[in-house]
């Protein structure tokens, strides 16, 4: 695997490959590996002859008072991770490689209205900062196909809509959830967890989970069973932000006809925020 720093350096390689007709797959990520990056390098090669990753803790996308000093950075683990999945290149930029003209000078991406909604009303101005560095990326790297989890469902249809505004070159592909055994989504937050914390967190799952069976009966309103939910979810221990039934498509509150859901919840357990979600489809069986 090459490592490059700085942007001149991975232009100039990535420029050679395509010369020479690699189509490019880009994973942008924070770090702290797990194998639910691993899913998406997997994916990754199945695109592309070249996978490109980037490793960067972008401080646009953290709020004020958010874990953004406190967040994992292991780098010597992370090139292990990345080698072994076979990554061609790694962009490990600093702030001066992506923002030039200082953090709060660049230009900013943003997506209106959705991502003022779920998380971004509990973490306002975040989505404009994933945009933002995402956008930068993307102008670096020049990716043909560039891959995201599923977990983040919200900033998945959100760099998408970035893309067709913006008339990016860029097909966006979202990759399925990796869940620990007991169900937990993995995340680079779960770390943070206390043990008996770490005992509760799969409870978030398997309230979606059970949300999801209730919306194939006929009777109940979205609403009353996101109420049930929330409720559900202070009783196991977690203060919730949000539990909501959205439509895949473009997470807008479905219709009653609507068939392909997407149930969607953000819950706090001591000082670590979850998310999770599950997608439903109503026209198949489970
Ligand atoms: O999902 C993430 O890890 C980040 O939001 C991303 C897409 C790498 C942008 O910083």
């Amino acid at each position: 695997m090459r490592i490059a720093s700085d942007s001149a350096t991975l232009r100039a390689w990535l420029h050679a490959a395509r010369t020479a007709g690699a189509r490019v797959a880009f994973v942008p990520t924070m770090g702290n590996l797990h194998a639910g990056h691993q899913a998406l390098f997997i994916h990754a090669r199945q695109h592309a002859p070249l996978v490109v990753a980037s490793v960067y803790v972008n401080p646009l996308q953290f709020g004020a008072g958010e874990d953004f000093d406190a967040y994992p950075r292991t780098p010597d683990q992370d090139r292990e991770v990345l080698e072994a999945a076979g990554v061609d290149i790694l962009f490990a930029p600093d702030d001066a490689q992506i923002y030039p003209r200082g953090r709060t000078a660049h230009t900013w991406v943003e997506v209106p209205g959705l991502s003022d909604e779920l998380c971004g009303q509990y973490r306002p101005g975040h989505f404009r900062g994933v945009c933002t560095v995402v956008a930068r990326l993307f102008n670096l790297v020049a990716p043909d196909v560039a891959l995201f989890g599923k977990k983040d469902y919200q900033q998945w249809l959100l760099i998408r809509l970035m893309v067709g505004d913006l008339g990016m070159p860029v097909e966006v592909i979202g990759v399925d959830t990796v869940r620990e055994p007991d169900g937990l989504a993995l995340s680079s937050r779960n770390r943070y967890l206390a043990a008996a914390e770490r005992q509760t967190a799969p409870r978030l799952y398997a309230v979606l989970a059970q949300l999801a069976g209730q919306l194939r009966k006929p009777g109940a309103t979205f609403a009353a069973l996101e109420a049930d939910a929330l409720r559900a979810l202070r009783d196991a221990g977690f203060r919730p932000d949000y539990v909501s039934v959205r439509r895949q498509a473009d997470l807008a509150p479905p219709a009653a006809d609507d068939r392909a859901l997407v149930v969607l919840a953000a819950a706090w357990l001591g000082r670590t925020r979850l998310i999770d979600n599950l997608e439903v489809d109503l026209n198949t069986a489970s």
